[in-house]
């Protein structure tokens, strides 16, 4: 038998032992590449020198992309953990089997079982936790390092497990910011109890308010922070973006990095200088999204315009993707919503964005809710409401797109306050058809999830 082919990167004196381990007579495996650093050990594993790779915890450079790297290259992961570098933190950084402490009989068992098992998703494998009688330290937030963080966290047993929403548009301006905003605003409640009448108020009634996160992924032009009046331009989402990289992101670490504005919105800002966006790789952000469905009810992402990968760099899975963040927000995400703009122009780059959200290199299950925003007639002419809607039925098989009207005036109103129009003007017609279409995406969600016990 050929065994399992082993790329070895273990630092220190183990290295040794590891190696005479591996390479005895009936070990079942073979050490095909003794690597010095990350660098020597992808290198390895994109030639094809071996099927496992064994590192040592605290490994410079070991990482959740570096983790993806050795995973595309079809290489499973074996990590050997100790205080430097603790299980629950190489979890997370998606290897597939820790070794807890030195044994030999573990070592081997561990590199046999990832050889056998099936390739699987960076983050999503079945953990394999050898050296603790086979503890799941899956979770590498115990109960009782959430406590004291207020409300973020709640102390029940079962985590939250929140809804992701990626609101989408094409360039031209037509209204993703705002969109993201006001539907988190509506999510959260914010416009309750100021003025109400009606349908509006019996739903307002009968859903209690929930927690909300908006995160500005947009690597164009971020703007969420600038629109709430946030002065400090320290961007949360590369901070903890960071930390979901180097496998330590945490609900505290994300609840630190998020501050709490108007109330009830948490808020992730964005990168403040576009040249910033390599630090938003997409396998970043997928953590990023994942930990926020334990943070809140509602996670918003406010995505950037251009949805293309460089096909120049997709040969080359480390080089980072400026629409990653993107890209990742739309593959995690459990309802899109599109938004287009209500004019000419803004209508045809609609027609074209959908058609480019059915080809993004990366799989998007989420329904998309389709969004026409500022109708106005004097765009499209008298009838503006009818106009919108059959250009899109007609060019993009839409027939329920949401229509949300214009209110210059007001929005002027509600980023000179550095508020959410649902704060600033709740009885802006604005307010009331984000509100509308906060209640489409929640039914949306609710079709989706297993009938409550
Ligand atoms: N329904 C609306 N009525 C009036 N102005 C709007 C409306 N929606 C957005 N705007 C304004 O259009 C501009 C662009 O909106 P924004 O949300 O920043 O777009 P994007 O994020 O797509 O670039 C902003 O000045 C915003 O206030
Ligand atoms: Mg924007």
């Amino acid at each position: 038998m050929a065994g399992v082919t082993v790329l070895c990167a273990v630092r220190g004196a183990a290295e040794t032992d590891v190696v005479l381990a591996l390479g005895a007579p009936g070990s079942g495996a073979t050490v095909t590449r003794r690597c010095g650093d990350v660098a020597e050990l992808l290198a390895a594993a994109a030639a094809g020198a071996g099927g496992v790779a064994l590192v040592s915890g605290d490994l410079p450079g070991l990482d959740r992309e570096a983790v993806g790297r050795l995973h595309a290259a079809g290489v499973r992961v074996v990590a050997l953990s100790d205080d430097a570098a603790p299980a629950a933190r190489l979890h997370a950084l998606g290897v597939d089997a820790v070794v807890e402490r030195y044994d030999e009989a573990l070592l081997l068992a561990a590199v046999r079982d990832v050889a056998t098992t099936t390739a699987s998703v960076a983050g999503a494998s079945d953990h394999l936790v050898l050296g603790r009688g086979g503890q799941d330290l899956d979770d590498p937030l115990g109960p009782e390092d959430a406590l004291g963080l207020e409300d973020a966290v709640a102390d029940d047993a079962v985590p939250r497990r929140g809804s992701v929403v990626a609101v989408w548009g094409p360039v031209g301006g037509p209204g993703r910011t705002t969109t993201t905003l006001e539907v988190a605003a509506a999510l959260g409640g914010m416009s309750r109890g100021r003025r109400r009448h009606g349908r509006a108020r019996r739903e307002a009634a009968t859903s209690a308010p929930e927690s909300v996160l908006v995160v500005d992924a947009d690597t164009y032009g971020a703007s969420v922070a600038a629109r709430l009046g946030l002065l400090d331009d320290a961007p949360g989402l590369a901070a903890v973006a960071r930390a979901a990289a180097h496998g330590s992101l945490d609900l505290p670490t994300l609840a630190r990095h998020s501050p709490v504005v108007g109330g009830r919105l948490r808020v992730l800002t964005g990168i403040t200088r576009a040249a910033r966006w390599p630090e938003l790789p997409a396998s970043a952000v997928e953590v990023v999204l994942e930990r926020a469905r334990e943070l809140a009810d509602w996670t918003v992402v406010d995505c950037g315009p251009l949805l293309e990968a460089d096909e120049l760099l997709m040969y080359d899975t480390h080089a980072p993707q400026r629409n990653g963040a993107t890209l990742a927000a739309l593959q995690a995400a459990d309802v899109v919503v599109v938004v287009g703009a209500a004019d000419p122009v803004g209508i045809q780059r609609l027609v074209r964005g959908l058609e480019d959200l059915r080809e993004v290199p990366v799989p998007v299950a989420a329904e998309r809710v389709v969004v026409a925003n500022r109708v106005r007639s004097s765009a499209v002419g008298s009838r503006p409401e009818a106009a919108v809607r059959d250009a899109l039925a007609r060019y993009a098989g839409v027939d329920d797109v949401h229509l949300v009207p214009d209110d210059a005036a007001g929005l002027d109103g509600a980023l000179l306050a550095g508020r959410t129009l649902a704060e600033e003007a709740p009885g802006s017609p604005v307010t009331v058809a984000f509100e509308g279409l906060a209640q489409r995406v929640r039914a949306t969600v609710a079709t989706l999830l297993p009938a409550e016990v």
